[in-house]
């Protein structure tokens, strides 16, 4: 109810107040401090909300990544793969409704609002240790997608740049420059950042509960779609049948699931999805190119150093290795 809403901003506005706060990516857009990660206001007022009041059941799971590094994809294949008994692509509710709104972030209060079949899938973007209590204390699975930071990185700045033009117009041509972006980013300042601390936060868990968190880098999901989505289905306890393996299934819901064919859908050309009061993002902003390596494009050789002193060295996903 509205009651509720207010006094939950109120609190949690008040709470937030008192952390560190730095200049983001935008002036009207401040990155606050908590637990060594930094937030948006508006997106850590959810988080702090999910904090007090989420509970979650031993069998959710959570899809968990930081921002940009394809959530919106491995949504729409869990979404697909959990459903299938129920519907087909010509059914499927991702032909109406966006991907977001299928499967709800808890930290944004979607939940109460979420459309279509009741599932027990949630994503998130927060930090492992972010999570409400009650998703590690029940040992939940949890599926996480990382991406090359670089690739990440400039994803997130052309998305966030596109947000700010249509939300706060006036802020438009103070957002911060590529050059300047990339340094903020690669300093941990993003949202969500330090995003390498996200990743590592994961990876150490998933080293520790192989059973329970699977990890995915969005290069691999490019390159074995396939297996993959297998992958998935098994994690999410429904592989597919010898019958499905026959019929094509895996490779239906992956030609579904596709950018070219989502992002051609009329909900997410024109929709928009409401976040909070007044706040819109338009759902064509979570399809822009799709593309891995793209940072080639808007990275010089320096920019790439400076990230590579950074990276994940000596880790099985080390990016550079690809
Ligand atoms: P680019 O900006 O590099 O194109 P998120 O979904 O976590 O917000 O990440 C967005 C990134 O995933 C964007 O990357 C977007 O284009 C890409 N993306 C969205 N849907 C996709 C799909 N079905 N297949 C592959 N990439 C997709």
């Amino acid at each position: 109810s509205k009651t509720t809403v207010e006094w939950r901003e109120k609190k949690y506005k008040d709470e937030i107040s008192n952390l560190t706060q730095k200049n983001g990516w935008s002036p009207s857009q401040p990155l606050c401090l908590y637990k060594d990660f930094w937030f948006y206001p508006f997106f850590l007022q959810g988080a702090l909300y999910a904090r007090d009041h989420f509970q979650a059941q031993p069998n959710d799971v959570f899809i968990c990544s930081s921002m940009k590094t394809g959530c919106t994809w491995i949504k729409s294949l869990c979404f697909s793969i959990a459903t299938r008994s129920q519907f087909d692509d010509s059914t499927s509710p991702l032909r109406t409704t966006v991907p977001h709104d299928c499967i709800p972030f808890l930290e944004f209060g979607e939940y109460f609002t979420a459309q279509g079949p009741k599932i027990p899938l949630f994503a998130s973007h927060l930090p492992y240790t972010c999570l409400p209590e009650s998703v590690i204390d029940l040992g939940c699975k949890i599926i996480y997608l990382c991406r090359d930071p670089k690739d990440t990185y400039v994803s997130m700045w052309h998305f966030f740049r596109k947000v700010v033009a249509t939300t706060t117009p006036g802020d438009e041509d103070s957002f911060v420059s590529n050059e300047e972006g990339f340094e903020l980013f690669c300093k941990g300042l993003s949202s969500y950042g330090p995003y390498w601390d996200h990743v590592l936060g994961y990876w150490k868990a998933s080293l520790e509960r192989p059973d329970k968190i699977l990890f995915f880098k969005y290069e691999d999901l490019k390159k074995e779609t396939e297996a993959c989505v297998r992958k998935l289905a098994e994690f999410l306890e429904c592989p597919f049948s010898i019958e499905e393996e026959r019929e094509g299934t895996v490779q239906k819901i992956i030609k579904f699931c596709s950018f070219e064919s989502l992002s051609n859908l009329e909900v997410n050309k024109t929709g928009k999805q409401v976040k909070g009061r007044g706040r819109f993002v338009e759902n064509n902003k979570y399809f822009r190119k799709g593309k891995v390596g793209d940072w080639k494009n808007y990275l010089s050789a320096e920019m790439d150093e400076l990230e590579n002193d950074r990276v994940f060295v000596n880790q099985p996903w080390n990016f550079n290795k690809a």
